[in-house]
């Protein structure tokens, strides 16, 4: 296979309904991507086999769902207001803006850690090196200022008492802010994890990358609250559980490896980011972070509540230490993408595009064909509204059967079920195999059971 570029992995999402451009019809809206039919099935699948493997799983970790909008002071207090921001330099030029941070790691092919130097290290660097400007080769920067990436929008009918509010840049403040709410509700005894999937938003000053770096994105984060003492031990068990589920979802080994943070925030003991080999190269895919008792001490102070643990075994109290592990749902949707897509040479020398996504992301796990509309339509309506109520399955009746094959093969659906004669006289169905194209027959009876062994995670 050629080398899989971005382009085509844009072009494919959108062709098969995966992921369109945000407001397509008014030509985009730069750096929004709505998901389609199939890509919303692939996306809620992974979220699915998230949730189950960190909250379902385990008895420890309670999910909730919490608000976008939050008190302000919340912000205030995560330290967001105040250096939420990136390095941003502009173009004098062609006035394109960019980070500089990333304009050194591009430069120096990821072997100068920027992100450990100050602005004045970063401005002094671009200038020895004469690192010019990616769009237009100019060399003619403005000064370094941080940017502030989070938005920010009003609240309140009557315009001159609106007060301003922010659309959260990560999900993990929900959880710190419920921490007592959830520990007294549930009972939870210290260690607990709180979990969260949603939507945050940041205004970045470089997004791109299709789906990589958004304005936008759905982010899936976990808070492990422990005796400082622990910490360390739960750090090392949320590095195996992360990679062990984006291993277990079919990221193959290869394209992974752990990279520790230069810098570390003046709080935490550790911080790493699992990579992963995107067609654009080596890239962040989720992070690990030890945040000492940072973010419950800060939200105490902030709130004027006591937000101690009170050990009900040794009477002790203490602020909890805090172990984050988060990912971006679309990040790693956009993982998958990348490493189910395969072009196969057939033994005829034609080749197929598929999706080799593990059966339990698939969107469809099963698509039902009639062999010949005229006589097998019947019997394949009622087919797939026996199936349809088990798991998601699509219905195709144009064309030949061979196209028929290609197209789910493209969209990843792992099982055909073909509706012909045999089925109107003996009750039976052939299954391909999206993967060895081999078929077998088995009664309709079967079929339920045979795929739900087949689809799970
Ligand atoms: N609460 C910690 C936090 O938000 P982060 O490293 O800024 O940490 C965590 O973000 C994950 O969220 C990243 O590893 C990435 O998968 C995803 N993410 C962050 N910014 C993103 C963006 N602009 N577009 C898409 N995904 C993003």
């Amino acid at each position: 296979m050629e080398k899989l570029t971005m382009e085509k992995i844009v072009n494919l999402c959108k062709q098969y309904g995966f992921v369109f451009p945000g407001s397509d019809i008014y030509d985009g809206f730069a750096n929004t991507w709505d998901f389609g039919p199939v890509g919303v099935e692939l996306k809620n699948n992974i979220k699915k086999c998230w949730w189950k493997r960190f909250v379902q799983e385990d008895p420890n970790t309670y999910g909730v769902d919490a608000a976008i909008l939050m008190n302000p002071r919340v912000w205030e207090a995560s330290g967001h207001v105040q250096s939420f921001s990136d390095p941003k330099m502009d173009c004098k030029k062609c006035k394109q803006r960019f980070r500089a941070d990333n304009l050194i790691e591009e430069y120096s092919n990821g072997s100068v850690a920027a992100e450990a130097m100050s602005n004045e290290q970063m401005q002094d660097y671009i200038a020895e090196n004469h690192i010019k400007c990616p769009n237009c080769g100019g060399f003619d920067w403005s000064e370094i200022k941080q940017f502030k990436l989070m938005f920010e929008t009003n609240r309140g009918t009557v315009e001159e008492n609106k007060n301003m509010v922010y659309l959260r840049p990560e999900t993990c403040q929900g959880e710190y802010v419920n921490f007592l709410n959830v520990q007294r509700s549930s009972r939870a005894k210290i260690p607990f994890a709180i979990a969260q999937i949603g939507k945050s938003f940041r205004n970045e000053i470089t997004p791109g990358n299709f789906l990589f770096r958004t304005i936008e994105f759905e982010q899936m984060e976990l808070q492990k609250f422990c005796k400082d003492e622990d910490s360390i031990k739960f750090y090392d068990e949320y590095k195996s559980k992360a990679i062990n589920f984006i291993k277990d979802i079919g990221l193959s080994d290869d394209k992974l490896r752990f990279h520790d943070h230069d810098k570390l925030a003046h709080y935490a003991k550790a911080a790493c980011d699992i990579q992963y080999k995107f067609p654009i190269g080596w890239e962040e895919l989720n992070g690990i972070h030890h945040r000492g008792t940072w973010d419950l001490s800060r939200h105490s102070e902030f709130s004027g509540k006591n937000l101690e643990y009170l050990d009900p075994d040794t009477n002790e109290k203490y602020i909890p230490t805090v172990i984050e592990y988060s990912i971006g749902a679309d990040r790693l949707t956009l993982a998958i993408l990348c490493e189910a897509y395969d072009e196969e040479t057939l033994e005829d020398g034609t080749t197929r595009e598929v999706m080799r996504f593990k059966p339990f992301l698939a969107p469809y796990k099963v698509a039902v064909l009639p062999l010949v509309k005229k006589f097998h339509k019947e019997k394949a309506d009622e087919v797939y509204n026996m199936l349809c109520k088990e798991f998601m399955c699509t219905y195709d009746e144009t064309g030949n059967i061979g196209k028929r094959y290609r197209r789910q093969d493209v969209i990843g659906t792992p099982y055909c079920i073909t509706i012909d004669d045999d089925t109107i006289n003996n009750n039976t169905v052939t299954v391909r195999d999206r993967d060895t194209m081999k078929q077998i027959t088995i009664n309709i009876d079967e079929i339920v059971d045979y795929i739900n062994d087949k689809i799970k995670f």
